[in-house]
């Protein structure tokens, strides 16, 4: 038998498919472990899919996508953050965020580079910084609120320091950085020969506040790559449509390891993602998606606490994070018990780094039913549990 990549080899499985594939094979399974919107795809988006394949548009387009999407994206950016990205040279439309980062971190690292991360952390981002040969350099943020303070950032920097990674909304825990927070980080990194990533999948899924960015500070433009993507907003992951955000020199390197991965995006997704960015009704789908989600989040935030299980308020994205720890100090363990005693399947938190350990993710794009039923077993669990 030939050898693999001794890399490859060393990956794992990601944790938060498991409990997914497990909860299906039984028939009264609740499966709270959803990373996307239960929401079916707007219409207005498979119409204008419909229409490009019915079109023919079936060809190859621009490397960096079709030029009628970059534009879009970059007004649509400009709407929201009064930030101005020029659409020939600064947009880059990727297979979703996740080739965004993919491509970004074979963009920039070289082995034995370092790459700060604010921890519990998305399952996405360490495995391919190790495929690189780069080291993930963790900030704890459990004891902060799940927010990093601008001293932890900074006792993180060292001189092989490449880049920091943040992701507000977070996946998984729901929270957010204010505009003072990221203030003190750009007042931290700017100057600074680091780049900064920035991943706001999550950022049209923000509730009672208004979202803000790194993008929004000229200060970082040089560093920064800004990632978004229409995955979770309008609730179509199986298009797979990202984008980057970056001064030309930083996209112009992106764009070759990009050609070299795909060529493109898949011509009809691009279309319905114009449709997506430009469509009048899609802001009004935005808001009532939302407010489902904070329906749903309220509610379980509400029974979380009844069951005393220490929990943070969501603020964006569709996770909570509560702690189980006084239960059970090993999350898989907890989700292992829970799935088989009651069919519910949530995703351990030692899926998004080891400092999620106690600690099981549940999403909220699940239907209402669901949670309601969810939480009815989980607080069976616990009291079983306890009695044990
Ligand atoms: C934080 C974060 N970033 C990126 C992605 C990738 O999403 P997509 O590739 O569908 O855009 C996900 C998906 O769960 C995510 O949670």
């Amino acid at each position: 038998m030939p050898q693999f990549n001794d890399r490859v080899t060393a990956l794992q499985v990601p944790g938060t498919r498991q409990f997914a594939n497990k909860v299906s094979q039984y028939e009264n399974g609740i499966n709270l472990t959803l990373g996307q919107s239960g929401f079916d795809a707007p219409d207005f988006i498979r119409q204008a899919m419909a229409e490009a394949v019915e079109a023919g548009e079936l060809r190859y387009t621009h490397n960096k996508g079709l030029i009628e999407l970059r534009t879009a994206i970059t007004d649509y950016t400009a709407k929201r953050f009064k930030m101005n990205y020029h659409p020939e040279t600064e947009v880059l439309v990727t297979n979703g965020g996740s080739e965004a980062i993919d491509s970004i971190l074979r963009t920039i690292l070289n082995p034995g580079d370092e790459v700060i991360i604010p921890a519990p952390a998305y399952a996405g981002y360490e495995p391919i910084i190790h495929l690189l040969g780069a080291k993930t350099v963790f900030v704890d943020t459990t004891h902060s609120h799940f927010v990093p303070t601008v001293e932890q950032v900074e006792a993180a920097l060292t001189p092989k320091t490449k880049a920091i990674l943040f992701n507000y909304p977070t996946n998984p825990t729901g929270t957010t950085l204010s505009a003072e927070a990221i203030q003190e980080l750009v007042q931290l990194l700017k100057d600074k020969d680091i780049f900064i990533i920035t991943d706001e999948i999550y950022s049209e899924n923000v509730y009672e506040s208004q979202h803000h960015s790194f993008i929004e500070h000229p200060e970082v433009r040089d560093q920064l790559f800004y990632i978004n993507g229409l995955s979770k907003s309008h609730a179509i992951t199986g298009a797979r449509v990202g984008y980057v955000l970056a001064p030309e020199e930083l996209i112009d390197q992106v764009t070759k390891v990009h050609l070299y991965n795909s060529i493109c995006v898949a011509t009809p997704s691009q279309y319905g993602a114009i449709a997506a960015l430009t469509h009048p009704a899609s802001e009004e789908m935005l808001t009532a998606m939302n407010k489902a989600y904070i329906e749903r989040r309220d509610y379980l935030y509400d029974r979380l606490t009844q069951m005393r299980l220490p929990v943070e308020r969501p603020v964006g994205a569709f996770y909570i994070l509560p702690d189980i720890s006084a239960y059970n100090a090993d999350s898989f363990q907890f989700a292992t018990d829970l799935l088989e005693a009651e069919q519910v399947a949530v995703v351990p938190g030692a899926a998004f780094t080891s400092y999620g350990e106690g600690y099981i993710r549940i999403s909220f794009a699940s239907t209402m039913e669901e949670i309601i039923e969810g939480c009815d077993r989980l607080e069976r669990f616990l009291k079983n549990d306890s009695m044990n």
